[in-house]
């Protein structure tokens, strides 16, 4: 069976950062930094990949925010229309260009009042547009297009990129003043390469919630598969993690995920990344699926803190067949064996 370790350890729903997985130092440190940002209303910068949660932080701040009763209103600079973002930003009143509602429309800052605006892709925003979303963060007064009227916003302000937002700026492609005035308190997440330890546990929780979209009840995975999960690169991080375990799950029959289920790319990958650092027995798939067992039992005792009835629970195998393979493996008592394969 598969561990609780996640939910024991997090009290998912009075917490908001328990929807955050992981006990990575990474993630732990990006955790403590977001919670300490919720205390106050200072504006926050999330820097990472595509899918390393960035969107999971932001709502968790305000969740946990004294302002958790007020909106969340998400703006994702990189898929508005260069000219719409203004109206969608800012609103505007009757009749300010062709087509615009009778009645006028406020924007995205006005429908946050008294809660969080969360800017997503800021990277990607226009320098024009960066003049002026500075301005409301400077003076917290909006003006809606074909207006000259100032509307107060008690808005706090999270911001997110996935861009080198220092590049930018050297570039002249993003403004010194608002990087500044955005990077009060910045939390980076790293991609999840850099924090393997940490995929058995979204493996865990992708099977608990997925096992009832695809109406399936897969609770083991096979060590090999486990293996090639944690050898993978994952460029799409999180999203795609989430998306190869659901493809697993749909071309399941019974409660195992196995090698064949998983996308082929994803085990080819980690069947060369084996290859190449193996000299002896490289084409026997026998010897090539032993090392991945020896490697993935170092993996899950390095991942428990060399705690064996987990790493067994989270191998899905007895305490008993753990102990075989570690001698059948030579894997010393304190489970610093060197990976083989790496
Ligand atoms: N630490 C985490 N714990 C649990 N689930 C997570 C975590 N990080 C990411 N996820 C899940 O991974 C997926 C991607 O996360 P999210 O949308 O927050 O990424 P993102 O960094 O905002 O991506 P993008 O740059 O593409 O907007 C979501 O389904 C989310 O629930
Ligand atoms: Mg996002």
């Amino acid at each position: 069976m598969l561990s609780k370790q996640g939910e024991q350890s997090k009290n998912r729903g009075s917490n908001p950062f328990a929807v955050i997985l992981g006990s990575s130092p990474e993630i732990v440190v990006a955790c403590n930094l977001a919670k300490r940002a919720s205390r106050g209303d200072s504006t926050v910068l999330i820097i990472g990949e595509t899918g390393v949660g960035k969107s999971v932080f932001a709502k968790a701040i305000h969740q946990a925010s004294r302002r958790r009763g007020g909106p969340f209103v998400t703006v994702n600079c990189a898929a508005i229309p260069e000219t719409l973002i203004e109206s969608e930003f800012f609103g505007y009143v009757d009749g300010a260009f062709t087509g615009a509602s009778r009645k006028g429309k406020p924007g995205k800052f006005e429908l946050a009042n008294g809660g969080t605006v969360f800017l997503d892709e800021i990277g990607d925003m226009s320098l024009t547009l960066q003049a002026k979303v500075l301005r409301v963060l400077q003076e917290l007064v909006v003006e809606r297009l074909g207006d000259t009227h100032e509307i107060p916003v008690d808005v706090r302000v999270i911001a997110a990129t996935n861009k080198d937002l220092a590049k930018l700026m050297e570039s002249g492609k993003f403004r010194e003043d608002l990087y500044y005035r955005l990077n009060v308190i910045s939390i980076n997440i790293p991609p999840l390469r850099d924090r393997r330890e940490d995929i058995p546990e979204f493996i865990e929780w992708f099977l608990r919630s997925l096992n009832k979209v695809c109406n399936t009840s897969v609770t083991c995975v096979h060590p090999a598969v486990m293996e090639a999960f944690m050898r993978y690169p994952w460029p799409g991080n999180l999203r795609e993690l989430e998306n190869a375990v659901e493809h697993a799950l749909n071309l399941t029959d019974g409660d195992e995920l196995r090698l064949e289920h998983i996308p082929p790319h994803i085990w080819q990958r980690a069947i060369e990344n084996a290859d190449k650092n193996d000299t002896a027995c490289a084409k026997d798939l026998d010897d090539s699926l032993a090392k991945y067992e020896r490697d993935l039992i170092i993996a899950a005792l390095k991942a428990t803190g060399n705690n064996r009835s987990k790493a067994a629970r989270l191998l899905n195998i007895s305490r008993s067949g753990l102990y075989k393979k570690l001698q059948k493996y030579a894997i010393p008592r304190d489970g610093t064996a060197k990976r083989l394969t790496e």
